[in-house]
Order: C-alpha cells, then sequence, then structure tokens
C-alpha cells in the first residue's frame, strides 16, 4: 500500500532543478562559478567560521567525512575511542577501520546524547578520541565533553549528520570539536542524496585534511600555487563531491532556514499533541531539548510505555498508512560492535531508546497532519496493548 504520510520527502524545488540544468548546460561543468565553493563558504558562514573557506570540505558523505576524522585523529591498534553506545555504524565503523579500540558508554536521558559523567568514566591513559554525536539535532553537554577532552589530551570530534542549522548557546552546532562531520543524505534535513561535510575547527590539522580529502596529494597547494606540480604526499582517500552533487545542495543550503522552520513547526506540533498522551502515560517520554539549545528539527520521536508493543504498533501504524520507524539498535549489542568495541558502565538509556523509541514522520509541512498522525498513534497504541 501506498503510505500517506511517509518518514522522509524529498523538498527539492525548481529552485535546485535550476542550479543543476544550468550546470549540465555548460560546455565544461568546471568552468564558470564552482558550486562546491559557494557551498563551503555557505557553511562556514552558516556556522560562523572566521577563519578561511579551507576548513569546511564536501565530503561524498558524513561517513567519508568521519573516516578522514578518524585519520587525522592518527589512533592506532591500542588507542581508544569513547563514543555513544547509542549511534550509527558510521561513527564507530570509521575508526575500527583504523584498529582502534572503541569504547561504548551510556547516554542520557530525554535526549539520548552522550552522557559527559560515563565519558569521565570511561577515560583510561589510552583514550585518544571522545566523540559526540548530536542526536536528533540537539547539541551534546560540549561544555562538559570540552572540559573532559582537555583534562585528557584527547581530540573532540564532533559527529553532526543530524545537526546542520542547530545551536547551543548561540553557538553552531559543528564548531567545538576539532573537527565536525555532516551529513546531506537524504533522510536528512537537507540534502543533495549522498553528501556530507567536514569542517576542521583545529587549525593544526586544515593542510592535512585537504591532503587527504584529495586522495594523498598536495593537489589544493598546487591550485594555491604554493607548489609548482601535485604529488603523493600521505594516504587519502577520494573525499570530494562532484560538481552536480554540488549544484543541489547548494540549493538547499540556500533554503535551510525555510526548510529547517517547517520541520520545526512540525515538531513543534508534535511535542504540544503528545504532551496530555505523556501525562496520561499513553507514552512515555518525548524529547527532551536541554535549556539553551535550538535543534533543527531533524527528528521527533516518542518513547512506547513497554517494549514489547514497538513492533505491533510500528506494523498498524504501517496498516494505516503512517511510516514510524525505529531508530538505533545500539553499537554494544551488535555483531561489529562486540568485535571492535567494549562497554564502559551500565548501557539504561541506550537499552530504552534501542527497544522502546519511534520516529514520526517528519517534513516541510506535516505540521497541518500531525493531529491525524497523533489520533492514528494512540489509536495504535492502544490496539496493540489490547491484544497483547
Ligand atoms: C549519527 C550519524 N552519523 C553518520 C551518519 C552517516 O551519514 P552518511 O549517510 O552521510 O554517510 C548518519 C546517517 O544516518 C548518522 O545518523
Amino acid at each position: 500500500m501506498t503510505l500517506s504520510y511517509p518518514y522522509v520527502k524529498s523538498t527539492f524545488t525548481q529552485h535546485e532543478l535550476g542550479l543543476v540544468t544550468e550546470l549540465m548546460e555548460r560546455e565544461n561543468m568546471t568552468l564558470g562559478f564552482s558550486h562546491s565553493a559557494l557551498c563551503t563558504e555557505e557553511i562556514a558562514r552558516r556556522l560562523g567560521l572566521t577563519q578561511p573557506p579551507q576548513r569546511v570540505f564536501l565530503t561524498p558523505s558524513c561517513t567519508s567525512a568521519l573516516e578522514v576524522a578518524a585519520l587525522l585523529s592518527g589512533v592506532g591498534p591500542g588507542d581508544e575511542v569513547i563514543l555513544p553506545s547509542y549511534t550509527f555504524s558510521s561513527t564507530a565503523t570509521a575508526f575500527a577501520l583504523r584498529g582502534a579500540t572503541l569504547v561504548f558508554v551510556d547516554s542520557q536521558p530525554g535526549s539520548f546524547n552522550i552522557d559527559p559523567q560515563a565519558v569521565r568514566d570511561a577515560v583510561t591513559p589510552a583514550t585518544r578520541v571522545i566523540i559526540a554525536m548530536h542526536y536528533c539535532g540537539v547539541s551534546c553537554d560540549m561544555d562538559s565533553l570540552s572540559a573532559i577532552a582537555r583534562d585528557c589530551g584527547a581530540m573532540l570530534i564532533e559527529d553532526a549528520a543530524q545537526a546542520y542549522g542547530a545551536t547551543a548557546q548561540g553557538q553552531a552546532v559543528g564548531t567545538r570539536g576539532d573537527v565536525a562531520t555532516f551529513s546531506f543524505h537524504h533522510t536528512k534535513n537537507l540534502s543533495c542524496g549522498e553528501g556530507g561535510a567536514l569542517v576542521v575547527n583545529n587549525p593544526d590539522l586544515c593542510d592535512r585534511a585537504a591532503i587527504l580529502l584529495e586522495k594523498g596529494t598536495n593537489r589544493s597547494q598546487f591550485f594555491q600555487g604554493l607548489v609548482d606540480k601535485y604529488s603523493w604526499v600521505d594516504l587519502g582517500t577520494s573525499g570530494v563531491i562532484s560538481e552536480i552533487a554540488a549544484a543541489v545542495l547548494l540549493g538547499q543550503l540556500q533554503r535551510a532556514d525555510e526548510i529547517n522552520g517547517a520541520r520545526i513547526a512540525g515538531w513543534n506540533a508534535y511535542h504540544a499533541a503528545f504532551a496530555p498522551l505523556e501525562a496520561d502515560g499513553v507514552i512515555a517520554a518525548r524529547p527532551h531539548v536541554p535549556e539553551g539549545c535550538a535543534h533543527n528539527g531533524h527528528i521527533y520521536f516518542i518513547l512506547l510505555p513497554d517494549p514489547a508493543l514497538r513492533p505491533g504498533v510500528i506494523a498498524e501504524l504501517s496498516r494505516r498508512g503512517i511510516s514510524a520507524p525505529f531508530h538505533y539498535v545500539p553499537l554494544h549489542d551488535t555483531v561489529a560492535g562486540r568485535r571492535f568495541g567494549r562497554v564502559s558502565g551500565q548501557m539504561v538509556e541506550a537499552n530504552r531508546a534501542g527497544s522502546c523509541l519511534l520516529r514520526l514522520p517528519l517534513w516541510p509541512g506535516v505540521a497541518d497532519h500531525v493531529p491525524e498522525i497523533v489520533a492514528e498513534v494512540t489509536a495504535a497504541i492502544e490496539i496493540t496493548k489490547a491484544v497483547a
């Protein structure tokens, strides 16, 4: 059956189409203004970065940006990387690829962001990297994480895959870590199908980042006139995106306020509608956004009161034309997580989110449909409870 309420909807308009068409009509798409350069300038402007645009690099995905972040960190066998268990595989696999040991820690209740106290408890003399993943575009507690990273001499990396446009205490998310990574995958607020960005906030890492992303060559120095030819100088990968993807992304970046604003309207409508259902115990919890954080409306989730209800509720909603997916299987509880990592502390919140969390359709325009969706969610929960 066709879902009336899919989880994700594209937001492309004539604006993105116009940018791509103009590019296609060029005799040579690398001549004329560069969409990639305009994207990096726009991201730097949006994040409030004052240093040269060289700090922002477009990448084929957030995963590839994380892989370059892992290379920049220099971790290898014997080194430990502390990260939330409740995250996507890419946060972890980038560092497992380098042979580092992953140390999974729990999340905070309500936001499901990494718990700073659990991070502090997990630090050992082998700790080299701490990863903050901003779940749902809500900032982690970066003051605490920065202090811990400083105390133990670890690099702080922000997996901001979901967080473009979010702020904390007025500062853009993605500007506090040594490096930060963003995703422009089609499930994200802004998309070019597959795409990402690496933001390098630690100036000592900028030059190497450019080399790693350009197949290990000093090509970018060549284009700046700093060397007379470019050649292979370091490890590297193909970390750039096509001009076609950049043209689409430019259109989306230029419409970021419109898209994020419409998503936030949907988020707010859900939050108001679920308040009485939380009070009545129909659902166990709604998201918590800490004081001072402005999220970007990336995900609206609820927690069901009993994990046993979730498969039935998902199936019942699907029958009613509503896609309401669960989210991560906590990494400590996966085949690869057990192979490449170890657990530090309890996993109460990661397990809770892993078993009770349900995401609801969220896209520009959903706000008008929220009363109907929430009524269907309520009915699906009641029916599932009745047959349980
Ligand atoms: C937290 C997190 N990190 C990384 C990624 C990977 O992003 P991409 O698909 O752009 O590689 C995702 C994708 O959903 C994500 O949610």
